[in-house]
């Protein structure tokens, strides 16, 4: 592992809890081809699922405060559903950089679905907060939505992007919780609310009744992205590249270096999160539906 320079071009910077918004990166490295892209996940404290509000704010805006000193980026790209529905309005607050974020594909499934029961697979975080409340008030209303905290997805998905194959019993066992809830038989659309479920889509298609979209909001997000970059003339004129950078060791590190590859990095690099001094605490939480 190396440590991180002080100095690094700009170009964008992709962030999540871990590996799940290597999916969007991988949608953004076709658009824009020339652009730098660093990736940063602090895994330090995965999964984010799990962790209180307030600890996660402070955490997402403490690192990605220190990445914007270190990296300096152009652009943003919060790859994290649990992140995004909690700190992205703090991060707009606390720092000039502009950012994209991510939120569930509740607009998408309402517009999608015919039988009015969406269901969406997220983690615990993310299901229990206003922001998902607002998202279907807004967008879904007519909708009944059937959702489900899953906590073993992230890290199947953590290993099955190490190339272990997920063991099918432990991903039936999750999506009984959602297709087993009242009107649950009902549900034609399954929204994915957390980036890492992307790795596991095609299991959870195969495991699912017949005749269920699943929706994968990764191809959408990257196309904002994409568009924010060329609008702020961020990611042109370079030579593509950037570093996958973590906060904590990884595990399984030679199965993960494959799947960074595949994604375009060269490997793993540490990144020390200490977190910068002199900055005020974060804002109080305001849902609002910006992404
Ligand atoms: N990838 C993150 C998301 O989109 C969540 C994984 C975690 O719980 O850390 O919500």
């Amino acid at each position: 592992m190396t440590q991180v320079p002080s100095e690094a071009p700009s170009g964008l910077l992709a962030f999540d809890s871990g590996i799940g918004g290597l999916s969007i990166v991988r949608e953004l490295r076709r658009l824009l081809p020339d652009a730098r892209i660093d990736y940063l996940a602090d895994n330090a404290v995965f999964p984010y699922g799990e962790l209180p509000d307030d600890v996660l704010v402070e955490r997402v805006c403490g690192v990605i405060g220190t990445a914007i000193e270190r990296l300096r980026p152009g652009l943003v790209l919060v790859a994290c559903n649990t992140a995004s529905t909690i700190a992205l309005a703090a991060l707009r607050e606390r720092f000039a950089v502009p950012f994209v974020g991510c939120v569930p594909p509740i607009k998408w499934a309402a517009e999608t679905s015919r039988t009015r029961h969406i269901g969406l697979l997220a983690t615990a975080a993310t299901v229990r907060r206003p922001y998902l409340r607002m998202l279907q008030e807004q967008y879904a209303p007519d909708c009944r939505l059937i959702a489900y905290g899953a906590r073993g997805l992230a890290d199947l998905a953590e290993a099955a992007f190490r190339g272990h194959a997920p063991d099918p019993d432990a991903i039936r066992r999750e999506l009984d919780r959602m297709f087993g809830q009242l009107g649950g038989d009902r549900i034609d659309v399954v929204g994915l609310g957390c980036t890492h479920y992307g790795v596991l889509l095609p299991m959870l298609r195969d495991l699912s009744p017949a005749g269920i979209a699943w929706l994968d909001p990764a191809a959408a997000v990257a196309r904002r992205a994409a568009a924010m970059a060329e609008e702020t003339g961020t990611g042109s004129g370079g030579s593509g590249g950037g570093r996958t950078w973590f906060t904590a060791p990884p595990g399984d590190e030679a199965g993960l270096h494959d799947g960074l590859v595949a994604v375009g990095y060269d490997g793993i690099h540490r990144f020390d999160a200490a977190v910068a001094r002199d900055r005020s605490p974060a804002p109080p939480y305001r849902p609002r539906l910006t992404v």
